[in-house]
């Protein structure tokens, strides 16, 4: 039986580059905690990428990623301003909340994952700004990709920045997905991040062919000695951080991240275009990243999983596919044919 798994690109392995990184840091000894030269050297390889200096600090996970980098902007008896789909929203088990000292998450509404610039300022000016029953909102978070898929455009970033400001709010991203974001933008990462006024950004490696390797990327160097103290309260801080480090060196050299997610991207494509052309089923929200979100009938996501194809059923007849780097066309294909047979067969 075929066995292709696209529920998540967690599932996906580690891309041999990023494999042959570790075991290239794996000689001698090296000064632990994070005085490594991979690791001091992320600052330099961010601040090319980005044309400007920035603190970068590892870590394991994207939820510790987000969970650090909002504790930096958000202080504990603050809101963060959020889409009702965000990751840290529904998702991580209240870790931002924990590492901010219990900084209040706002839902806002969502359009396709996106944040409209009307619903942030009604939300601001609704605020009762000074009464003390009501925390106050001090950081605008937003996902890029977001969690439906799709992705913000350069101009509709500057647009919620502005209000943010205005509003003197702090301005985080979350980037598990930046890469495939950028790749679908065409754009250079600082046109989506500290050009738009982006305080902090949560990098994302781990879904884009990484073992195990994001950063907090300070676009203010201020934040680095408090990112460094509050990584190692929160055990982020390796003993042996050169390999995590050096997971993150493999993936920005030869744009090897864009590269990754711009297959990712493309095959979300294929599969999105395949799928949209048969009966019964349903595009739900505009494919810009490496995520598909579709409806279809009971009897074709049955004959799927019993041909050995899995997708994430989230309830209701709505199922996600997600792409990684190393998703293969014939899959996808083969993916697009078994939903076809199900639909010739008449399955309803
Ligand atoms: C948008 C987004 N942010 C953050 C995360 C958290 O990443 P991790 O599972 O590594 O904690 C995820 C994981 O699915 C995600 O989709």
């Amino acid at each position: 039986m075929t066995s292709v798994n696209l529920r998540s690109d967690n599932v996906a392995g580690v891309a041999p580059e990023v494999m042959d990184a570790i075991i290239a840091a794996n000689h001698g000894s090296s000064p632990s905690y994070g005085s490594d030269p991979l690791t001091d050297g992320l600052n330099a390889k961010f601040g090319a990428l980005f044309g400007r200096a920035c603190f970068v600090q590892p870590v394991f996970t994207g939820t510790a990623t987000n969970a650090l980098s909002l504790s930096l902007l958000a202080p504990g008896w603050g809101a963060i301003l959020c889409s009702e789909t965000a990751h840290i929203h529904d998702s991580e088990c209240g870790a931002v909340e924990l590492q901010t000292g219990g900084a209040k998450l706002v839902p806002l509404r969502q359009s396709d994952g996106l944040i409209k610039a009307e619903v942030l300022e009604e939300a601001l000016t609704q605020t009762r700004w000074g009464n003390t029953s009501v925390a106050p909102p001090k950081v605008l978070s937003v996902a890029q990709a977001t969690e439906l898929g799709t992705v913000y455009q350069p101009g509709q970033l500057a647009g919620l920045a502005d209000l943010a400001h205005r509003f003197g709010l702090k301005f985080h991203m979350d980037g598990a997905r930046f890469a495939n974001a950028v790749a679908h933008l065409g754009c250079s990462p600082a046109e989506i991040t500290c050009d738009v006024g982006i305080d902090v950004l949560s990098f994302g490696g781990t879904k884009n062919g990484c073992l195990c390797a994001e950063a907090v990327v300070c676009f203010d160097e201020a934040l680095s000695e408090e990112v460094r103290y509050r990584a190692r309260k929160m055990g982020q801080v390796a003993s042996k951080m050169r390999f995590v480090s050096a997971q993150l060196h493999a993936l920005l050299e030869d744009n090897r991240w864009l590269k990754f997610a711009g297959h990712a991207n493309a095959m979300a494509t294929r599969l999105s275009t395949g799928l949209s052309q048969l009966q019964n089923v349903e595009l739900l929200h505009p494919v810009d990243a490496n995520e598909v979100f579709v409806s279809i009938p009971e009897a074709m996501r049955s004959a799927l999983t019993s041909e050995g194809f899995g997708f994430y059923d989230r309830g209701g007849g709505h199922v996600r596919m997600v792409t990684a780097f190393n998703t293969r066309a014939e899959d996808v294909d083969a993916f697009i044919a078994s939903a076809a047979r199900a639909q010739e067969r008449g399955d309803q």
